[in-house]
């Protein structure tokens, strides 16, 4: 897992990629990603309909800092044009890789054409995938669903065609867009698609632990494998599958990592917004049986970010002097922002 593999000129350090999460993947996500482990972590996808509207309704914006690289931005829409142009903002944000989402599987995303429905018009998902490449010297690469509906082969016969237009990497999570998340992922098809294609094919799905990252690698042929879900609240599952190191984390290190992630989410977010985002996140911390149901359950009623650090931290004191370690090694004041909108109906 600790061999380092490229896509286009970008060198890999680990054969592990952090999941793009719409609502989930904040700044603080990746840059925990790439600390436990992640050789490439990609951002929740950034709408190019800001660009055709820049009156539409903000969900706030991209910041890239300077310790997230290897970074890739992915980018959704329909419009050829507007995809080259968000995918130039996106390489003047110093990202390494633009990602192209095929795999949106969301009603709000793919009746504008975007996202999954792309997958059954080869046509305009090439014109979209040529635009991008002709606009950027960045790699590009595509992040599919096996199809629209259950049992498609459609990213069989996409994949090759995305790869002739300037595809330099497929990301396959093979599933289909009708299926959501029920079933499982269909490793098959990706062996399959690594058959058919030249560049590196990354597996996404229903990989949570080394054992099976490593087994998919060796018998799908796949170049890397990409962790979502697993790794919500949860980065000492990609430590684990990296380096084996498979220990539970001490509640010390749990608040610590918690408390470190509200703190950046707070700083990027602002206040008001983060209150919500975050509550989700404390259950994924605080669940897997690290800390009683109870504890949890207050933490979630608490009002104030301010109280809720209060409570973590004299939970676990022993804390604080980790994560003052932890901010002190965070580069601070030297982030870029993509003047995209942040879309919230992300699915993939
Ligand atoms: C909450 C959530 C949001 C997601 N948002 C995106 C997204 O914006 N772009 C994308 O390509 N995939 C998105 N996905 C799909 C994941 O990247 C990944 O392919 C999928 O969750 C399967 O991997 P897993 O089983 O490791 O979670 C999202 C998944 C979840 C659970």
């Amino acid at each position: 897992m600790r061999s380092s593999w490229s896509i286009g000129d970008v060198e890999i350090p680990t054969r592990l990629v952090l999941a793009p999460m719409a609502g989930v993947s904040v700044q603080a996500f990746r840059r925990q990603g790439r600390r436990f482990g992640a050789g490439l972590v990609c951002s929740e996808m950034v709408s190019c309909a800001g660009i055709e509207h820049r009156n539409e309704r903000t969900l706030g914006y991209l910041r890239v800092a300077s310790d997230e690289h290897p970074l890739a931005i992915q980018v959704f829409g329909s419009d050829p044009d507007a995809m080259g142009e968000a995918a130039r903002m996106v390489a003047a944000t110093g990202a390494d890789i633009v990602d192209v989402n095929f795999g949106c599987p969301v009603k709000k995303v793919t009746k504008t054409g975007a996202g999954a429905t792309l997958l059954e018009d080869p046509d305009q998902a090439c014109r979209i995938v040529e635009a991008i490449a002709a606009a950027v010297d960045l790699p590009v690469t595509v992040k599919m669903r096996r199809g629209l509906r259950d049992g498609s082969r459609a990213c069989l016969e996409i994949g090759p065609r995305l790869v002739e237009c300037g595809a330099s990497s497929l990301t396959l999570h093979p599933r289909s867009a009708e299926q959501m998340y029920t079933g499982s992922a269909d490793h098959a098809l990706t062996a399959e698609l690594v058959e058919l294609v030249d560049v590196p094919v990354v597996a996404s799905g229903d990989i949570t632990s080394r054992a099976w990252a490593q087994a998919l690698l060796a018998t799908s042929g796949a170049a890397a494998v990409m962790v979502g879900r697993g790794a919500q609240g949860n980065p000492w599952a990609l430590r684990e599958m990296v380096d084996g190191d498979g220990s539970e984390p001490t509640r010390e290190a749990v608040v610590a990592e918690l408390v470190l992630f509200v703190r950046e989410t707070v700083r990027e977010l602002g206040e008001r917004r983060a209150a919500s985002f975050l509550k989700k996140f404390y259950g994924w911390y605080l669940g897997r049986g690290r800390f009683p149901k109870p504890f949890k359950q207050e933490i979630l009623l608490l009002d104030s970010i301010e109280e809720v650090e209060r409570r973590l931290l004299a939970v676990a004191p022993g804390a604080i002097e980790l994560l003052d370690r932890l901010e002190s090694e965070i580069p601070a004041g030297d982030e870029v922002t993509l003047e995209l909108p942040v879309s919230i109906y992300g699915g993939g």
